[in-house]
């Protein structure tokens, strides 16, 4: 027997009175954020609009979803017909419906990115693209600002707040069309190549004071200062301590991937540390030589020695995908932390 709903109706005469129009409807589109790896961080592919609205601005090549037709699907339509790219694995990166965000009508896009391979086929213009640019796309915080900068056949910045988990409100475009620049930041997040906003020291470092106090324990010390790095700092694959043992440094607590076990005093960024008894901000690990590649993913790394009586006992290592992670910021706070800690770990 066919169920009836509180108005007495089955399913059959429910349908035959449904009225759509009583709901207004957006369309639906897709927008694409392909990226391609270069030695000097990712780079974004745009096109230049050839049509109104924003004729002749930067923006995600992308469209409209046809009736009939997934969002998946008109993503991977749209790209081929707007950059000639077929094949790509397109990863849906968030939902972006926000009023007016469209200034034609009301439109609700689903973002998606990829990841163009090294030997991929170059891109080309078509159907409503009049041109396609590869652009650099460095990201940094700025008083709570993040700064999108874009540089590749032409070069510009837009600005945008965040107001919510890796959600943001776009303060400036930079010309970008539509609200590509807060796609755009979501898409470097979700691919790993956005900044953290930088951490609060004072905070983090009071943490540590009341993590480690009265603790008698060097080991437990250790462990948990790891512990608390990797939690608090964000964009990070591997976070933890060597310990100078006679003329050689050794894995000790971590944080992360398992790591070489053994570091000679003349090789890598940590032996360097160890040997200058300074701290080392390495903002490319490529172009560090004698660089130890413990994680392939790692672009960018800082090391801190950790000192009793003037003398190196042990160094504070830490390591990041990102190219550029680490800023003077970083290293006063990662300094202080290091100072934090030496007297907590007296009997290592
Ligand atoms: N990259 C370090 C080796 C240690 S791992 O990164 C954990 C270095 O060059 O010293």
């Amino acid at each position: 027997m066919d169920l009836l709903d509180k108005n007495g109706l089955t399913e059959a005469e429910f349908l035959a009175k449904y009225r759509p129009g009583d709901w207004p409807r957006p369309s639906v589109t897709a927008d694409i954020a392909v990226f391609r790896e270069t030695a000097e961080g990712p780079e974004l592919l745009l096109i230049r609009r050839g049509g109104h609205p924003y004729l002749g601005k930067w923006a995600l090549p992308g469209g409209f979803s046809e009736p009939g037709e997934t969002v998946d699907t008109a993503a991977a339509r749209e790209l081929q017909e707007e950059t000639g790219l077929v094949g790509l694995a397109l990863s849906p990166i968030g939902f972006f419906s926000l009023p007016g965000r469209d200034k034609r009508a009301w439109t609700m896009s689903e973002g998606f990115a990829a990841l163009l391979p090294e030997d991929g086929p170059a891109p080309k213009a078509g159907d409503d693209a009049k041109e396609t640019g590869w652009f650099r796309v460095d990201n940094r915080w700025e008083d709570g600002v993040l700064v999108l900068s874009f540089t590749g056949p032409e070069r510009f910045e837009a600005k945008l707040v965040r107001d919510g988990s890796y959600a943001f409100s776009i303060l400036d475009t930079g010309g970008l069309a539509f609200d590509h620049a807060h796609i755009v930041a979501r898409a470097l997040y979700a691919m790993g190549y956005l900044h953290p906003e930088p951490v609060d020291y004072d905070t983090l470092n009071a943490q540590l004071a009341a993590l480690v106090e009265g603790v008698p324990h060097a080991l437990s010390n250790l462990s948990n200062a790891a512990a608390l790095l990797w939690e608090r700092l964000g964009g990070i694959n591997w976070a933890g301590f060597y310990l100078l043992k006679g003329d050689k440094l050794v894995l000790g607590p971590f944080m992360g991937k398992a790591a070489c076990i053994e570091i000679p005093l003349d090789r890598g960024v940590c032996g360097a540390a160890a040997r200058r008894n300074e701290t080392e901000l390495v903002p490319d690990v490529h172009a560090f030589p004698g660089h130890i590649a413990c994680d392939s993913a790692s672009r960018s790394e800082i090391v801190i020695p950790l000192r009793r009586n003037g003398h190196i006992f042990a160094v504070l290592d830490i390591d990041s995908p990102l190219l550029r992670r680490f800023t003077e910021a970083d290293k006063t706070g990662l300094e202080a932390f290091a100072r934090i800690l030496e007297p907590a770990v007296a009997d290592i």
